[in-house]
């Protein structure tokens, strides 16, 4: 049993293998937390918080006469509310027919099941026989608003999750103000926060701060999950690394307007709270009235960042993403965006996937400007009819063309996108989003669908169901190139506004899961100009997701690391395309760029036409190095060994679980003359295991047998104990930007 209950029905305590995380309904039917770490006992963790009378943290009617002691404003609460006493951040703030914006939430009773619970409408952490759920009622005794706080615990995973459930059991309406679904309460601590910032193109910069008195955040207004901050944060202490130190970890399976707090308060005790963003949030509930925030998925590790990523992992390959794409191999695809932009044929596509096909590549994939009057990127979205003049055939005869070819077909779609130079702007300019009467702000000179509304809903359903319907498509690129401002929806009245953007986010997935039912053998990779909309949310629908628009190997480096620490490489779109870098001029070598693509879902996006014999000569061998080692790049267990920011090689492995294989990569960022040499100390093999090295790497004939480092020549044998504590040395880089691959192998002497 994963979930224990005390004999008194008060004290919950759930347990993974290493984690163990309880709450207690105290003596005046308050929820407090108790604890959330390591794993331990049963025992009631509320005891050990300390209380004393605090000037100014007042004390709820029935207990401040006789004890001073008891305020809301410093116990640890497992759910916090706004307006009766808790001066801290808070997760529910609601507004009561009088005007007034009080709530006291009291233990209300619980229930434990078998399974994983499912959040209607939204995606979720999903699992069978081994979760268990924990759901604990809460209820407002003046106004009735019930609060169900649910719990999946994932015991072999090290993974809880947590979603709420708002019902107005009242005779009135509330409205929710604000409505996270996370407040943490850490009684004791001295904290830092890990989060990824960044821009359109270079997303996922790790930024590393103490938590300090005051309220940090980060979170997104921008109707996406948004390229600005991803809906994932760390909270550890002060010297974790990677194999030390207590971490938590928090990914938010949601795709819109987040926010993530955390407060260290007057007593240096932290508080996090996540969930929806509250500035675009106001939701009314009619009596009867539910509502399902969405979920935070969390994990704690007491051994460092490197098993808390791990542990996100697993828990995002095998019980977020679904579907038959979950694990079957995803084809190795080429991209046309970057070998053509708008500026193509027909012809002009079949040639790109001949020459792939001839190296090895499986899916091609048409990107943006096939369809109605798209030249450029100011005009047709909205109207997903081939151009056949500019295609040269209809859509049908051109995937037929590449089918011949070999080659399955994919397609780029901007669903929730409209041009106001388009014929669906011109039928139903009440579609786009925006103010009646004011005029819009543009972004790539276009709007956006109001995806709050069943209409549009249905009509993108009916039109990508026709096409997909109609055409054998394999692979749907699902990009989306705007954030979303102007929030106003046509059908919702006046004091339903505050609803608009989390209408939308639901019915981008009401869509999304029309479709993947529809069509379950489509794979879908989801994007949002890069990574504007890369979050655990998403990837319950389409199971990778371009990761920047940046392709350059180099930048991809640190974008990929700090991707790494939430999200699997088999989620990381990632892609080889041409030097110089489209983006930032650099030339890297092939094979670099190709060590990049492989830690994603590894593609191409450049015209092979113009590639060189000995580059072709490379990429094939790129194609059989992935397929090759397919099972350890996309499911191995993920280690970062070196960082991009420090040293002169970034390295990081992927390790067989069972420990009898690994494959290193190296890239050199930064060449040295007389350099200091690398080492790596390689994870996750079998300590008594003898292995041996296999070396990779595009310019062998620099580097004779003789010169090759211990360990690397043909014949010799290391144990795992040697590997794993003293590791062996990397050959140096005679080129900027040189890269190693390194195969690890369990062998008989
Ligand atoms: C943004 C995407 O991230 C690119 O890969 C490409 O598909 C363009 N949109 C097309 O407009």
């Amino acid at each position: 049993m994963a979930i224990i209950i005390d004999d008194y029905g008060k004290v919950f305590t759930l347990h993974t293998k290493s984690t163990t995380y309880q709450m207690k309904a105290d003596g005046q039917n308050v929820l407090l937390h108790a604890y959330y770490g390591e794993r331990t006992d049963n025992s009631d963790k509320s005891l050990l918080s300390y209380r004393a009378d605090r000037g100014f943290s007042g004390n709820p009617y029935q207990v401040g006469k006789h004890d001073r002691t008891y305020s809301l404003d410093s116990l640890p609460q497992e759910y916090s509310v706004f307006g009766t006493g808790d001066y801290r951040i808070t997760a529910l703030r609601v507004q009561n027919g009088d005007g007034s914006q009080a709530a006291e939430l009291c233990y209300d009773g619980y229930q434990v099941r078998k399974g994983k619970y499912a959040v209607p409408g939204l995606p979720a952490v999903y699992g069978g026989e081994e979760a268990e759920t924990l759901a604990v009622r809460l209820k407002d005794p003046y106004s009735c608003l019930e609060v169900e706080l649910y719990y999946g615990v994932f015991e072999e995973l090290d993974v809880i999750t947590r979603a709420v459930k708002i019902t107005n059991k009242g005779e009135g309406a509330v409205l929710l103000q604000k409505a996270a679904t996370v407040n943490l309460d850490w009684e004791w601590g001295d904290f830092q926060w890990i989060s990824f910032y960044g821009r359109h193109s270079m997303e996922m910069n790790m930024q590393r701060e103490n938590i300090h008195h005051g309220v940090q955040s980060i979170g997104s207004v921008r109707g996406i999950s948004s390229h600005q901050y991803n809906p994932f944060m760390i909270l550890c202490e002060k010297g974790a690394n990677e194999a030390m130190g207590g971490c938590y970890g928090f990914s938010f399976l949601y795709s819109g307007e987040f926010l993530m707090e955390a407060e260290k308060n007057q007593f240096g005790r932290t508080r996090l709270v996540c969930g929806i963003h509250p500035d675009n949030f106001a939701w009314t509930l009619e009596p009867e009235g539910v509502l399902w925030l969405p979920e935070v998925m969390m994990t704690y590790s007491g051994s460092g960042m490197g098993q808390m990523s791990r542990n996100f992992h697993k828990a995002i390959r095998e019980h977020v993403c679904r579907g038959e794409w979950r694990d079957k191999r995803r084809p190795i695809l080429i991209n046309n965006w970057e070998a053509t932009y708008f500026n193509f044929t027909g012809d002009d596509l079949v040639a790109i996937a001949r020459e792939a096909k001839k190296l090895g590549v499986e899916l091609f994939v048409m990107d943006d400007g096939w369809f109605g009057k798209r030249e450029d990127d100011n005009s047709g979205l909205g109207d997903w009819t081939p151009n056949e003049k500019k295609l040269g055939c209809t859509l049908r005869e051109l995937v037929e063309r590449i089918h011949g070819e070999g080659m399955q077909f994919g397609i780029w779609l901007e669903p929730e996108g409209i041009s106001e130079d388009s014929d669906l702007y011109r039928s139903h300019p009440e579609w786009a989003v925006n103010v009646p009467g004011r005029k819009p702000c543009l972004s790539r000179n276009q709007l956006i669908l109001d995806f709050s509304r069943e209409d549009v809903q249905d009509h993108i359903i009916k039109q990508i169901s026709d096409l997909l319907d109609k055409v054998p498509i394999t692979y749907v690129k699902w990009d989306m190139n705007r954030a979303v401002c102007d929030k106003f929806s046509r059908v919702l009245p006046p004091e339903r506004q505050g609803e608009f953007a989390h209408r939308y986010v639901l019915g981008l997935y009401r869509v999304l899961e029309e479709l993947t039912s529809r069509f379950p053998k489509v794979l879908i990779e989801g994007c949002a100009g890069g990574g504007g909309r890369f979050d655990a949310g998403m990837l319950y629908y389409t199971p990778q997701i371009w990761g920047s628009d940046t392709t350059d190997a180099v930048e991809r480096l640190s974008i990929q690391y700090g991707a790494s620490f939430g999200y699997p490489v088999s989620a990381m779109g990632s892609h080889v395309s041409t030097v110089p870098n489209h983006q930032t001029g650099r030339e890297t070598p092939l094979f670099t760029r190709g060590c990049l693509a492989m830690a994603g879902t590894f593609g191409y996006e450049l015209d092979v036409d113009k590639m060189t014999r000995e580059e072709k000569a490379i990429v094939r061998e790129q194609v059989e190095t992935f397929k090759k080692y397919y099972h350890l790049l996309q499911h191995g267990d993920y280690y970062r060994i070196t960082t991009p920011f420090e040293g002169s090689c970034t390295v990081w492995e992927v390790a067989s679980p069972s420990g009898t294989e690994a494959l290193i990569s190296a890239v050199y960022h930064h060449v040295q003359p007389n350099p200091v040499m690398s080492w790596v100390k390689v994870q996750g093999l079998k300590e008594e295991s003898k292995y041996q090295l296999f070396l990779y790497e595009g310019l062998m004939e620099d580097y004779p047998e003789e010169k090759l480092p211990y360990g690397f020549r043909p014949g010799e044998y290391i144990s795992g104990a040697s590997l794993k504590h003293s590791g062996f040395v990397l050959p140096s880089a005679v080129n900027e930007f040189q890269a190693w691959q390194v195969y690890i192998k369990e062998c008989e002497e």
